[in-house]
């Protein structure tokens, strides 16, 4: 595996933020078998159970909050990285609204905390920003958002993402900015944008598939609300992979990928609630849901879709695998991991990288 990225992570120390959480578990673990030294830099994994104590492999493990500057910055001078992949979040749009002092404090002074630690950091060499496609001034048409439309965000969460996203637009021009690369500073900051994802190991709050997947390990039926919001749903390896390959761009030193980039699924992933839930249940029969009924909902989004033209066409950057294996995957994580208490994270990586082969994507040459 150390061969994919062109060989980049090899001996890189790669500092993740959000490694006990659901993404950040799923890439500390790619990286790892790619051979980086990881540097994970989290709160206490935010759910029991959860992917990162499944996963069995080596990474430098520090347990502490990115709004505390004093830490970041000893941290940062601890391991010298060589790239940041900022991931930790409150990524919650429905306890956005409990606690929407604490989302924005994490997601938008966490991120320029983030962001300070590495400028001090004369090893850093690139920043991959995590944001959303929740980012995005959403007007609910039918067409996807493209790199330079506006940010926005009617509830807390997404309205902090776009808010991280200005932020990485202050940091490019006023610290990080083209004209002095390689003179005053040199840092290339990028920030990446998805979709709904999913896989195994996630155990969130108020995500569809974990309420599936809970409710049907415990027998019950599940309760879906919203059952036409069309959401894009991909697999965490898919942004995963086009996170990696803007890493590998930047360390590589090019310039021209210090942008915003949308990693998102093909049309044919943009589908309703319920045809996600028909489509999980040809996979483990047992599922069984109802429609919620009852209190008005919370305001989230509906219709919400990434144009990924930039990321298909400049980075050579597409999907893997569509809806249908997408599911599949997903729910076989689960029942394997609620029948026999195994996992298959090693296993649904290692097809993934065979069937990018298979498609000779950019970044498995
Ligand atoms: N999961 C999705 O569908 C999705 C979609 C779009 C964007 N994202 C973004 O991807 C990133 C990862 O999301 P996830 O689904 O893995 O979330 P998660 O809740 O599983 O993980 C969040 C991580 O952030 C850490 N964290 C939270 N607050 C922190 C703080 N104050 N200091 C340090 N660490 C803190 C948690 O400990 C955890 O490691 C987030 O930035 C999220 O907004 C996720």
């Amino acid at each position: 595996m150390t061969d994919l990225f062109k060989g980049i992570y090899k001996d890189k120390t790669v500092l993740l933020t959000g490694h006990t959480g659901f993404k950040g578990s799923w890439l500390a673990y790619w990286l790892s078998k790619m051979g980086a030294k990881v540097v994970g830099y989290s709160l206490e994994a935010p759910t029991t159970p959860n992917h990162l104590s499944l996963l069995d492999f080596k990474m430098i493990s520090v347990i502490a909050d990115i709004r505390d500057q004093q830490k970041l910055d000893e941290t940062f001078a601890t391991y010298q990285p060589d790239i940041v992949f900022h991931l930790a979040a409150q990524p919650l749009v429905r306890l956005s609204y409990d606690e929407p002092v604490d989302t924005f404090e994490t997601n938008v002074m966490g991120t320029i905390k983030v962001f300070e630690a590495a400028k001090k950091t004369p090893s850093v060499k690139a920043i991959v920003n995590i944001t959303s496609d929740k980012a995005y001034e959403n007007k609910e048409w039918i067409w996807g958002y493209r790199e330079n439309d506006p940010m926005g965000g009617y509830d807390p969460y997404s309205a902090s993402k776009g808010c991280a996203e200005l932020v990485v637009n202050s940091y490019r021009n006023s610290f990080f900015n083209l004209n002095d690369y390689g003179k005053t500073h040199n840092i290339l900051l990028a920030s990446c944008r998805a979709g709904n994802v999913i896989g195994g190991g996630d155990w969130a709050q108020d995500r569809l598939m974990t309420d599936i997947m809970l409710s049907v390990s415990q027998g019950l039926k599940v309760d879906i609300r919203s059952p036409h919001a069309t959401r894009p749903w991909q697999h965490v390896l898919e942004p995963l992979s086009g996170y990696l390959a803007i890493g590998q761009k930047l360390l590589e030193g090019k310039q021209a990928f210090a942008e915003g980039w949308n990693f998102g699924p093909e049309n044919e992933g943009s589908i309703t609630v319920q045809k996600v839930v028909e489509s999980v249940k040809e996979h483990w029969s047992d599922i069984d849901y109802t429609i919620a009924k009852g209190d008005k909902p919370l305001h989230e989004a509906n219709l919400l879709k990434l144009d990924c033209s930039k990321a298909n066409i400049l980075l050579e950057w597409k999907s893997v695998w569509n809806s249908h294996m997408t599911f599949e995957k997903t729910v076989l994580w689960y029942k394997e991991y609620y029948t026999n208490t195994l996992i298959s994270t090693e296993e649904d990586l290692n097809t993934y990288i065979t069937d990018a082969k298979k498609k000779a994507l950019d970044w498995t040459k």
